[in-house]
């Protein structure tokens, strides 16, 4: 043996146990060398019966690779082969130039890229499926801290990406959840368990978001936790509606007693009012008469609750007839308009232009937006504002919307200000009856009041009506 001949088969040992596939060719792309990995892809045979290289190739691939032809020192490229068991390997390659006298003789290294290839089509695919869901989708790292929200996330939270990449989830806290509620979760979840349950958070915009939301932590094979999957399902709306039920349901119950009160208490305070009338009318005496007046004018307020509190549930007396709600809310403007805490407010008005026809009592009906209305100039405790009523035809409802800029109401206390002598005001100004009797009347006609706050920007009411039928 030629020492030359020993130091190729030394350098054939070396070349057969690298892990890449490597042909050295001819300019012609014969094939003159190839190692113990090319062989084992493609088989000894393949090679040899194989002109050149890219009889190796994928069929469909060997346009693309003559495209690079001719080759220079250092060119690389993508390529597909297919291996001798007929799977298709993904590899990268470069080629170096061996020069031979005046001949060009080509090294080609390949390294073998399916696996990675396969790992980016499969994280393509669950990037488009956390992408696209509708489902909102956070990440965090170990330490709480946000690295990915997806588009469904920020349509819901109201913030971007960018606003949320890098903070806690806390940002959207409500509020509505005790510290020991929210450390009972983190305990749960950072001991490597999934946490399922239901939280109230809060857009940007400072409105409350219901949420079924399950927490999981991301361990790699080791079992360490890497960060955090938050995949959440916005129940808000169903929230909404299972609120509406209940009210309408609890109405209903404190409507009846209400009402059995009311006549209890209406009859002994008639009788009384009388005698007080009488004695008023048949005493000299001085002190007692200026007593008594107390006494009238205390009546006078426990009577004026006492029909309200009927009203709210007895049959109406009025006769019900085709109303133009625009007209009603009109005339509901004009009489609180005159009040004196109207000064510094701007009222801005957007009635569709039809007439909007329901079936109702118009006197009713224009108690209920005075007590709507007269409640957001409240709202604005005296402050400069503004109040925008709007009306507008829905497919088979008529809408009408009262918006104030004033103090706004916490989500806790959205679904109380319904009930009976709720209130937020000094004795003697509010009765918390307003809303109460509102629903009641605006129910009767099949009809319903919604609405949306946000504490410290202002209220929207919604109240809706079946159009005439
Ligand atoms: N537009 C509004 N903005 C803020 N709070 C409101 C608004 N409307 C109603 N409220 C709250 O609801 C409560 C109940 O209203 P209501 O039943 O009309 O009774 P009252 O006006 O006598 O207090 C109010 O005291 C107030 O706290
Ligand atoms: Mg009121």
């Amino acid at each position: 043996m030629t020492k030359k001949s020993a130091i190729f088969s030394e350098f054939e040992d070396v070349v057969d146990k690298l892990p890449d596939i490597i042909f050295i060719l001819q300019e012609d792309l014969t094939v003159l060398f190839s190692n113990a990995c090319a062989r084992e892809l493609f088989g000894s045979r393949a090679i040899l019966s194989a002109n050149n290289l890219s009889g190796l190739l994928l069929p469909e691939e060997r346009e693309a690779f003559h495209a690079s032809l001719p080759w220079k020192d250092g060119m690389s490229g993508e390529i597909q082969f297919l291996s001798e068991n007929g799977a298709m390997t993904h590899a990268i390659w470069k080629v170096r130039a061996l020069q031979k006298g005046r001949r060009t003789a080509w090294l080609f290294i390949a390294h073998d890229t399916t696996i990675e290839k396969q790992k980016d089509l499969d994280l393509l695919r669950f990037s488009n499926v956390i992408q696209r869901t509708i489902n909102p989708i956070q990440i965090t790292d170990a330490s709480g801290n946000m690295v990915y929200v997806n588009p469904a996330f920020e349509k819901v939270s109201g913030y971007t990406s960018a606003e949320l990449i890098g903070r806690n989830p806390r940002i959207l806290n409500s509020g509505r959840h005790s510290k020991e509620f929210w450390s009972g979760v983190w305990q749960h979840i950072s001991s490597g368990r999934i946490w399922v349950g239901k939280i109230e958070n809060r857009r940007k915009d400072g409105s409350p978001i219901f949420m079924e939301v399950v927490l999981s932590p991301i361990i790699d094979a080791a079992g360490t936790i890497l960060g955090y999957l938050g995949a959440h399902r916005d129940i808000t709306e169903q929230k909404i509606l299972e609120q509406q039920l209940i009210r309408s349901q609890k109405m209903e119950s404190i409507g009846t007693l209400a009402a059995g009160i009311a006549h209890e208490v209406g009859n002994p305070l008639t009788a009384i009012s009388s005698l007080v009338q009488v004695i008023q009318r048949t005493s000299s005496d001085g002190f007692a008469k200026e007593k008594l007046e107390l006494i009238n004018s205390q009546i006078n307020r426990i009577t004026r609750i006492i029909r309200e509190l009927v009203d709210f549930s007895r049959p109406s007396t009025y006769i019900v007839k085709p109303t133009d709600i625009n007209q009603v809310v009109r005339e509901s403007l004009n009489i609180v308009r005159y009040g004196k805490k109207v000064k510094n407010i701007s009222f801005e008005l957007l009635f569709a232009d039809e007439p909007l026809e329901i079936t109702a009592v118009p006197d009713q009906i224009v108690q209920v937006f005075i007590n709507i209305l007269m409640n957001a100039v409240d709202s604005l405790e005296g402050r400069t504002g503004g109040i925008l009523v709007s009306s507008r035809k829905k497919e088979q409802t008529v809408e009408v919307t009262i918006r104030d800029t004033g103090k706004g109401i916490e989500s806790s206390e959205l679904e109380k200000i319904f009930e009976p002598f709720y209130t937020t005001k000094e004795v003697g100004r509010g009765t918390g009856l307003g809303l109460w009797v509102s629903y009641g009347i605006v129910k009767s006609f099949r009809g319903d009041i919604f609405v949306e706050s946000i504490p410290d920007r202002g209220s929207t009411f919604t109240v809706s009506f079946p159009v005439k039928g």
